[in-house]
């Protein structure tokens, strides 16, 4: 019943992250690499997607594998009342791997309890999203040479970003500088706080996103508001247009400085930057395709 999951970026050591990102790095030189030919790769999306769907099941094609699976869970048994477990269980007989979206935090690790293959969280509820973590760390060290000692501004929504979180948690491995940007209302949980102080993580907060504030910046990661989180209407109303990221705010930033957002956007980067050459977040996405190349094969055990 047991298999290799990828739950967690809490699961992978520094040593396993560099290695992933090596092997994507080789499948960026040549993304068609028919290794899993005759396997199936099982999509189950209970929440939208464009970017995460979208590329596990590029990267499936691209190395030789089939796809099945459902972009809505409307379409699927689950409307009928079908239970996430016997739902993984029957598709983990159909397929040889599954990456799963799904509303509920930790439904990734239970799912990989239940099921016979690979789970492959594809995000659940404002836990974890540690494909997303891993095309981050790939474009971070892309663009700066290195993921050691950067100061990493982490904007917007801290509060129910799974995409910060888990960004954070990978990060401890290479001496980061962390500067949280948010309304109160939307401010890194505790824990998270916490979990830099215990790891000896520089880290400084503010509600201000002006020029100042970025000077000094690797990276800017940008986060969207998430409506979707919100029970209620009201308090989203209230933060929902709380920073805007333009062109103007660039204008004495550090050269190399890069900006990155996991997608989608709202508001919260101007269509001014999009040609700014610090703009990297469309980059960042496709990155996320040989990321996810490099994944299905670990979890597979096939090296490239
Ligand atoms: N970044 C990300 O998870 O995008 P999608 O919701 O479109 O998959």
């Amino acid at each position: 019943m047991k298999s290799k999951s990828f739950v967690s970026i809490n699961d992978l050591s520094r040593e396993k992250i560099l290695s992933l990102l090596e092997t994507a790095e080789k499948f960026e030189e040549n993304p068609n690499r028919e290794v899993l030919k005759g396997k199936i790769v099982g999509s189950l999306f209970f929440e939208p997607s464009t970017r995460t769907r979208l590329s596990f099941e590029t990267a499936a094609n691209r190395l030789g594998a089939s796809v099945i699976g459902f972009s809505d869970a409307a379409t699927s048994s689950a409307t009928k009342g079908e239970t996430l477990k016997d739902t993984i269980m029957m598709v983990s007989s159909y397929a040889d791997v599954i990456a799963m979206r799904h509303k509920l935090e930790g439904a990734a690790r239970y799912a990989s309890e239940v099921s016979q293959v690979p789970i492959i969280n594809a995000g659940d509820g404002a836990n974890q999203h540690p494909s997303q973590t891993m095309l981050d760390l790939y474009s971070i060290k892309k663009t700066q040479g290195t993921l050691e000692g950067l100061k990493i501004h982490l904007v917007g929504d801290l509060k129910y970003g799974r995409t910060v979180h888990s960004l954070l948690h990978a990060m401890r491995h290479f001496n980061p500088t962390f500067c949280f940007i948010s309304p109160d209302e939307l401010r890194m949980p505790e824990e998270y706080r916490l979990f830099c102080k215990k790891n000896n993580i520089p880290f400084t907060e503010t509600t201000e996103f002006n020029e100042e504030v970025i000077a000094d910046a690797d990276i800017i990661y940008m986060t969207r508001v998430q409506r979707e989180r919100f029970s209620d209407i009201m308090e989203y109303e209230k933060v929902k247009n709380c920073y805007r990221l333009t062109n103007a705010m660039l204008a004495n930033t550090k050269e190399n400085l890069r900006i990155l957002h996991p997608l989608p956007r709202v508001n919260e980067i101007a269509q001014d930057v999009d040609d700014n050459p610090k703009a990297y977040y469309f980059q960042q996405a496709q990155n996320g395709l040989y990321v996810r190349e490099a994944i299905i094969c670990d979890v597979l055990g096939i090296n490239i």
